[in-house]
């Protein structure tokens, strides 16, 4: 297993260059599944996430070949409609397949995700929209398995903006019968990167973005070729590096108004954000102020940079609230980050950071992807040497992160454990 070393204290500056979006392209991949063919999806991230995508294609009948960051999908010969429980553990986006092969083949059967380390995440609102369109669900042995002779248009009103939830819903009703309306849709942009591959395949659907959604089912849709929006938890993570060194970071290939509620905070916090021809200049201040976030459904501030501001607020001047209104259980980093010398408690979902003059480096252990980030951010802010094991985690979901940032000056390498 291997392990990151950083030795902190290194102001970052210089240029570095975002990926293309993990949370977008995977149900990008899985939208493929849709019309029989040869796509080609490009900007594509180099990570483990996208890798078992690739095993879930490929193990239904899918042949993908990847070049550089171009990856080709060819789904003509689609001959098998199950996930398997192997594949669904590892990444729960697996489950997007069922609807999309549900109305394509008329059956699917795809293993139920579980838990994770960061909450119960269950999947009834997917199930919910499903049936609405039509599909008869069975859980058996731990697997769903969804049949329908035709689906059908329908009103689809969730109760919470469900992001995986939303993209799954828009996806399967490209292909029903009619109209379908999905209420209290999520709006995060990673749907409208989805929204757009969809019309761009033939679908027709409206308000993608807002919180109503419809779709007008087509009788079939024809593959494309795409490219990926940039990752903006990746940029967000980056500009989080710059501010937290005190450094002086050019970012190019980010959509700035993708991630505007962690910019304003930013900004609030004193940190200098300018934006010139599409690159995005961070710059840290000497000492920067706390400010408090509570995480929300897009537009609000995204919970996958909840730890990442935390590792931030810990070194900021004052007392900051951080509110955790997404998942249960998103709270693992905090114990890690106290490692360094971060003054945090925790009262149910909020946690009270009070910022310190310096984090002091510390052997962490990362649990979750973002989690991973929070610690590498809060090494790259301490003195002395920090170890971070298990950054397993990190590599579903940061395309080489540590080159990029030993590339803008952080003293970092991954070893072998
Ligand atoms: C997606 C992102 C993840 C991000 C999350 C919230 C991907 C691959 N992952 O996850 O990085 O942290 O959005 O922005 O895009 N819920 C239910 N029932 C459901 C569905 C969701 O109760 O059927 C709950 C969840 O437990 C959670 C909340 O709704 O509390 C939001 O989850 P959701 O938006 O669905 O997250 P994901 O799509 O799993």
């Amino acid at each position: 297993m291997d392990k990151l070393i950083i030795k902190g204290g290194k102001k970052l500056t210089g240029e570095v260059s975002i990926s293309g979006s993990k949370n977008a392209a995977l149900p990008i991949f899985i939208s493929t599944l849709l019309a029989p063919g040869l796509h080609e999806i490009s900007n594509v991230p180099f990570l483990r996430d996208i890798n078992t995508t690739i095993k879930v294609l490929e193990s239904l009948g899918g042949a993908v070949q990847g070049n550089g960051n171009i990856v080709s999908i060819d789904t003509s010969n689609i001959n098998s409609v199950e996930a398997t429980y192997e594949l669904v553990k590892t990444m729960r986006a697996s489950v997007l397949v069922l609807g999309p092969l549900l109305a394509r083949y008329g059956r699917a059967r795809v293993s139920l995700p579980g838990g994770c380390a960061i909450g119960a995440r269950p999947i009834d609102q997917h199930l919910k929209g499903l049936k609405a369109l039509g599909a008869e669900i069975n859980l058996s042995h731990g697997y769903v398995e969804a049949t329908a002779k035709s689906l059908k248009g329908a009103r689809v009103n969730f109760d919470m903006p469900t992001v995986g939830g939303t993209e799954h819903i828009m996806m399967t009703a490209t292909l029903a019968k009619g109209d379908t309306i999905i209420e209290n849709a999520a709006r995060e942009p990673e749907i409208t990167d989805l929204a757009m591959m969809l019309i761009a395949m033939g679908a027709k659907i409206e308000g993608a973005g807002s919180d109503t959604i419809k779709i007008t089912g087509v009788k079939q849709l024809s593959p494309v070729n795409y490219r990926v929006m940039p990752d903006r938890i990746e940029a967000g993570t980056f500009m989080i590096a710059a501010a937290i060194t005190g450094g002086d970071v050019k970012i190019k290939n980010m959509q700035l108004g993708d991630i505007d509620a962690l910019i304003f905070k930013l900004l609030d916090t004193g940190v200098e954000i300018t934006n010139k021809n599409g690159v995005v200049k961070v710059k840290g201040p000497k000492r920067l102020k706390s400010v408090n976030i509570k995480t929300r459904p897009y537009p609000g501030f995204p919970t996958d940079m909840q730890a990442q501001f935390m590792a931030l607020m810990s070194v900021a001047d004052g007392a900051s609230v951080i509110a955790e209104n997404i998942f249960e259980n998103r709270f693992m980093h905090v114990s890690e980050l106290m490692r360094f010398g971060a003054d945090i408690t925790i009262d149910g979902r909020s946690a009270t950071v009070k910022g310190v003059k310096k984090l002091s480096g510390a052997p962490v252990m990362a649990t979750d992807l973002r989690a991973s980030a929070s610690l590498i951010l809060a090494g790259l802010a301490a003195d002395n040497t920090t170890e971070i094991s298990r950054i397993y985690h990190l590599d579903r979901g940061y395309e080489s992160i540590e080159k990029k940032l030993a590339a803008l000056g952080a003293d970092i390498q991954r070893v072998k454990e």
